[in-house]
């Protein structure tokens, strides 16, 4: 989603400002530009194509300058237009680049006409750039400070202006900022990634801060309007990109790259502990009679598939909201629970904003099961429990939920132990169940040729039902939102006993009906919710486990699992859907790792 980065130097920045948007790409945009300072007001270069084309135009138009801001923009106002993209200017004099959504534009676009601006853009981000010139008297710190005041919504924005050559301000609130230290040039960014390498240090910015980059340092205002110091971290070098090596898509890498990730994410410990959450943990989790999960998207169905795990292992009662649901939902705050935050990236602005409501609320027990350590997410919550899945790439999620599910499972049978349902012997048991993991993973990617074959069927489809029940239901969840993300093929997915009140009048030979079927004890009701789709025609692509003894025959199409995985099965019957998802986008020839309208992190309401 969108990104921002900007610097004040010495040299020439475009090549910088442009390959920190090339780092931030992944995420997922549909127009960049930059802009620099010149001496006759800023001047910019915008593309509704690829950074790569942005990079051509500065190129071959000789586009430089000292001090500038760049930006890549998934558009909320606005069609994704050279019109609309940033940096936005306003009168030649102010150029500005803006991540996030302001809420009262309207009413200051108004106040701002009156007053003789006018509006060349469809963007939210125009009354910003008006705004901060209307209020500028020679100082752009001042006039960014004052013009916040004003600002409802959510925003990072990066401005400059011509009569101050040498300064970029920034400003952040609910979407995240960072300011980057280098050695006589100072940068700007929305994620740390972006500036990785020309910046050694980092500052993150707070709700409501101000900054003002200069050649000589940073000053840092808080809302208040004092100045403060914020602590400076190391920023690791930039790792570089991220090779394909023999797969297709980066989706296909992460895809097969899920034994390792997960590997990676179950600690080397004998036994469960509190600690591996955080220090405190142990004395939190004595503390807390229930849970509440809060994600998006993916990261959603990990909490729904977690919940089962929770009830039955921990016997602790848990509530599973969609963030963006529960942040404007009238609920009633149990300041005993323990509030779980879900998330890849640690900054999906909704997830951040159900986090900061629940503790608004009075519910101080927070723990965020995430990918990146130095997300907001992270930095917000008490407790943390950290995936190893690696930077995933591909817009559509696929590493991230199967470590965030094993994260989930070590909390599970954590809280169990603590509150004695999981005996030593349980306890070595699952262990024993997740050392395995990987390497029954490996058996399930062996699977993919078998997947190949149904995938060029399902490319011919626009419609497909997914059917799971219990802990496999938000498998066939995962498992419909793959298709439909990346295929563009309707798909839902039912818990399968629901077949009947519903979905059943839409099975005809025409609708393939996926089936997880692992061998656990809901396996015969799944079997008749399987003669009830066969009775109406439909087709059903079966995911059946070796010991279910379920065979291929007329219209019932069966690829075979490992055996039975017991608690754990959730992980191993995720992979063929995600694979299903995969090779039947390749077939369709979408663009699988960035699937259109979406965003890798979704830092805008
Ligand atoms: C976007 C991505 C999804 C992801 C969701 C939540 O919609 O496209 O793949 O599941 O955001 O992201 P998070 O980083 O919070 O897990």
């Amino acid at each position: 989603m969108c990104g921002i980065v900007g610097a004040v130097a010495q040299r020439n920045i475009v090549p910088v400002l442009i390959e920190g948007l090339r780092r931030l790409e992944y995420r997922g945009y549909d127009s960049c530009g930059v802009a620099v300072v010149t001496s006759e007001g800023p001047a910019r270069v915008r593309s509704v194509s690829r950074v790569a084309e942005l990079d051509e135009q500065a190129r071959e138009s000789h586009f430089e300058g000292v001090t500038g801001i760049a930006h890549t923009r998934w558009a909320t106002h606005g069609a994704p237009t050279v019109n609309n993209a940033h940096p936005i200017f306003s009168r030649n004099a102010l150029a500005i680049v803006h991540n996030g959504i302001i809420e009262n534009y309207e009413a200051l676009r108004e106040a701002l006409r009156a007053k003789g601006y006018e509006f060349v853009s469809q963007t939210d981000t125009e009354v910003i750039a008006h705004l901060i010139h209307s209020l500028y008297k020679g100082d752009l710190f001042s006039a960014v400070r004052e013009a916040v005041q004003q600002l409802a919504g959510a925003y990072a924005i990066g401005v400059v202006h011509k009569d101050q050559p040498h300064t970029v301000v920034g400003a952040r609130a609910g979407s995240p900022l960072v300011v980057g230290l280098g050695s006589g040039e100072n940068f700007l960014a929305s994620d740390a990634l972006a500036i990785a390498g020309s910046a050694s240090h980092v500052v993150y910015l707070e709700e409501g801060d101000v900054c003002e980059l200069t050649l000589e340092g940073v000053r840092i205002a808080e809302r208040g309007g004092s100045e403060v110091q914020r602590e400076a971290r190391e920023v690791l070098a930039y790792g570089g990109t991220v090779e394909l090596g023999p797969y297709r898509h980066y989706m296909q890498k992460e895809i097969f790259e899920q034994p390792g990730a997960i590997g990676n994410t179950i600690p080397a410990t004998d036994t469960f502990e509190p600690e591996l959450f955080g220090a405190n943990a142990r004395e939190v989790f004595k503390g807390i009679d229930s849970i509440l999960i809060l994600a998006c998207g993916t990261s959603y169905y990990a909490g729904v598939t977690a919940k089962y795990w929770l009830e039955s292992v921990a016997k602790i009662r848990t509530e599973v909201e969609i963030a963006s649901e529960y942040r404007y939902r009238e609920s009633v705050p149990n300041p005993r629970a323990l509030v779980v935050t879900i998330s890849q990236s640690g900054e999906t602005a909704d997830t951040l904003a159900a986090l900061k409501h629940a503790q608004s609320l009075g519910m101080e027990h927070t723990l965020a099961v995430c990918n990146v350590a130095t997300s907001h997410m992270v930095r917000l919550t008490e407790l943390n429990f950290l995936t190893h899945a690696g930077r995933e790439i591909g817009v559509a999620s696929t590493k991230a939920f199967t470590t965030q599910l094993v994260g989930l499972f070590i909390l599970a049978v954590t809280l169990g132990k603590l509150r004695g349902h999981v005996s030593a012997e349980q306890e070595a048991q699952y262990l024993k169940l997740l050392r395995h993991l990987p390497a029954a993973l490996n058996g399930v990617l062996a699977l993919e040729p078998q997947i190949i074959a149904w995938a060029d069927e399902f490319a011919r489809k626009e419609n497909a039902l997914f059917l799971g029940r219990g802990l496999h239901y938000p498998i066939a969840l995962e498992g419909a939102l793959k298709l439909k993300e990346i295929s563009y093929i309707h798909a839902e997915a039912y818990p399968a006993g629901e077949l009947k009140h519903g979905p059943l009048a839409l099975v005809t030979e025409a609708m393939p009906v996926v089936t997880v079927a692992p061998n656990d004890a809901l396996l015969e009701k799944l079997k008749s919710n399987m003669q009830e789709v066969r009775a109406r025609g439909g087709e059903l692509y079966v995911f059946a486990d070796a010991d279910t003894h379920i065979t291929s025959e007329d219209g019932i199409h069966v690829i075979r699992m490992p055996e039975h995985y017991g608690l754990l099965s959730p992980i191993l019957h995720v992979v063929p859907l995600q694979l299903l998802a995969y090779h039947t986008a390749c077939a369709r020839g979408t663009d699988v790792d960035k699937p259109r309208n979406l965003a890798k992190s979704v830092t805008v309401e």
